[in-house]
């Protein structure tokens, strides 16, 4: 019989090869879940975090082998992104790279607490910070500044709260909150191309068309652009789906949806929301948003997300110490 050795998830990168095969531990024995040159997958890194697995197995034969090649991969990611960013941002890289398992942490617990929200914020902000001196987001946020200021505004808030809800639903891997925040940022690019006569008249017959269009113009324009992921576009294309069925521009379903999609339709509509209410107080229009996220767990959203998003903005937004 083989000896398995514990390795925390977050230490993974879900899109990279497997140097060995990969178990799980489920009704009290290990299975095997991956074979070596897999890849564990987006799809099932999110599912795992929705269910609370925090570890994967490796037969113990093979886990210094295993060590060395997360070591290795996270010198990738270093050299990668100070690439990117430059020498001067290293010490910044690496520092943001640990923060990944800090925020795995945060989820792994049950409750979520004033503090643990205060330091999912405190990560936002590095994050946000880190990725907004990136040549690529930078050159990104200008250009959408160009087309639209209300637009270019709109994108940036969704992109904070994005990646703040994606924090509090367990996601610390720094690629996955690129994708989120990159996804943000050109969700609406394709409404930055409606003919103003047409987007500032609700009435003009060819309005629900181009609204209806917006998320695939989106793509449409970005994919000129070379070097971005297709989860990016994923977001950009989806980002109006409802879980429920009711969204464009496809009438997705479950979990058809993408689910950083999902994390960016709640962002979207959250600061959607918070514009609308702008001369309202403050502890008003969070309520409202808590009530809106509320009707739409299962109907717009994934229930998966579910206390948790709602606690989360309580907490962050509120200060609510009473959780319900
Ligand atoms: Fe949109």
């Amino acid at each position: 019989m083989s000896d398995y050795s514990e390795v925390m998830l977050a230490k993974l990168n879900p899109e990279a090869k497997l140097p060995a095969d990969v178990y799980i531990f489920l009704n009290g024995k290990h299975v095997k879940f991956k074979e070596k040159g897999d890849t564990l997958s987006q799809e099932k890194y999110d599912l795992f975090l929705a269910k609370n697995v925090k570890s994967i197995y490796v037969e113990s034969e093979h886990i210094l082998e295993f060590l060395e090649w997360i070591s290795d991969q996270k010198e990738e990611d270093i050299e990668d992104m100070v690439k990117n960013a430059g020498e001067e941002n290293r010490g910044l890289i690496e520092d943001s790279l640990e923060m990944k398992e800090k925020v795995y942490e945060v989820f792994s617990d049950e409750k979520l607490t004033p503090e643990k929200v205060e330091a999912i914020q405190e990560n936002v902000r590095d994050f946000v910070d880190k990725i907004k001196s990136d040549p690529i987001t930078a050159q990104a946020i200008e250009a959408i500044m160009k087309r639209n200021d209300d637009i270019a505004a709109h994108s940036i808030n969704v992109a904070n709260l994005a990646v703040f809800l994606g924090m509090a639903v367990g996601h610390g891997h720094s690629f996955v909150l690129e994708n989120l925040y990159m996804g943000s940022i050109f969700h609406d690019y394709g409404k930055a191309k409606i003919p103003p006569e047409i987007y500032n008249n609700l009435e003009h017959p060819d309005y629900a068309k181009w609204i209806n269009d917006h998320p695939e113009n989106s793509v449409k324009i970005i994919s000129k652009s070379e070097g971005i992921p297709d989860q990016v576009f994923n977001i950009m294309l989806q980002h109006h789906e409802y879980y429920d069925g009711s969204g464009y521009p496809s009438g997705l379903r479950g979990s058809n949806i993408y689910s950083l999609a999902q994390i960016v339709s709640m962002a979207n509509e959250i600061d959607n929301l918070l514009t609308k209410t702008k001369d309202e107080e403050d502890e008003i229009r969070y309520k409202k948003v808590i009530d809106m996220l509320t009707l739409g767990d299962g109907t717009k959203w994934d229930p998966k997300f579910f206390p948790r998003v709602t606690q989360a903005f309580k907490v962050g937004f509120l200060g609510d110490q009473k959780l319900t």
